[in-house]
């Protein structure tokens, strides 16, 4: 079986200006894959400014990489050309956001986005059938149209937000979720539930997930595999159970230590 998402030495660099237009590598020769035995979780593990969201921007296609590649399935991203072949990738390979907020415009009622998505992705072809859709994917993570038809974002807690946002990305039937920081912005009690729902969205509908966080306790309980990172460049990766039991690289302990350490509680 082939990878669903194969990256390959990518690399990012960004210009830091200066005198001498030195550039910085946010992400450093960066390889792994997902899904190569079926749907997976992958967690990508680090600090801030380790290069995640640089990773899982390269990986949605709206940031190029300035070296290596990414394949996807059959296709290289950078030979992705024209309307018909980005609609089909993007479909297939969906985001959620850290901030479910950020990702709706306020003043645009959440059925709108639902629906557009329908019409756009799942092949609705008039109201009932967006309806439907949308109430059906709504129903994958906990909730119904009726509970959001009419609303506004502001009228739902981060919570249920970030859920209507998974939902709004499973209109879509993809293949792959890129989540950054998904629960980072969610109240702790409804991080669990949410990371949960990641596990079942893999195991009934067969979606490989690229989990970012810099949670380990959530790392820990989901995904299949982890990748961690530190300054762009990936010190560990491999089983999730046996990575995070018996950390090698210096980081990974100290992240793990970090956790476990009194001053911050389990
Ligand atoms: N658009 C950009 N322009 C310049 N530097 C950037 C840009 N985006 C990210 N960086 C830099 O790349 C590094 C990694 O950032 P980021 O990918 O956001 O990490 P993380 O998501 O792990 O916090 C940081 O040093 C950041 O300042
Ligand atoms: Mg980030």
């Amino acid at each position: 079986m082939t990878s669903l998402l194969e990256l390959r030495n990518v690399v990012r660099t960004y210009a830091k200006g200066g005198l001498f237009g030195r550039s910085a590598r946010a992400v450093d020769d960066v390889s792994f894959s997902v899904g190569g035995s079926g749907p997976e979780i992958l967690a990508i593990i680090g600090e801030s400014g380790s290069g995640k969201t640089t990773l899982a921007r390269m990986i949605l296609g709206t940031v190029r990489a300035s070296g290596g590649s990414i394949r996807f399935k059959d296709m290289d991203l950078a030979d992705i050309k024209g309307r018909g072949q980005r609609m089909d990738f993007m479909r297939q390979v969906q985001p959620i956001f850290q901030n479910p907020f950020e990702a709706f415009n306020p003043l645009k009622r959440l059925d709108r986005y639902l629906f557009m998505t329908a019409r756009h992705f799942a092949g609705a072809r008039d109201d009932t059938a967006a309806e439907a859709a949308s109430d059906a994917a709504l129903r994958k993570v906990g909730l119904s149209l009726a509970e959001v038809k009419g609303r506004f974002p502001h009228e739902m807690s981060g919570g249920q937000l970030q859920r209507v946002a998974i939902a709004r990305a499973l209109i879509a039937s993809p293949l792959l979720l890129v989540a950054d920081e998904p629960v980072s912005m969610v109240d702790a009690s409804l991080r669990t539930a949410i990371v949960n729902l990641f596990r079942k969205l893999r195991d009934e509908m067969g979606v490989s997930i690229i989990y970012i966080t810099h949670d380990l306790a959530t790392a820990y309980s989901i995904s299949d595999r982890v990748v961690i990172m530190r300054r762009g460049v990936v010190v560990e990766a491999g089983d999730a159970r046996a990575t995070l039991d018996n950390p090698q690289h210096p980081y990974s302990i100290e992240l793990k230590n970090a956790v476990l350490s009194p001053d911050t509680g389990p």
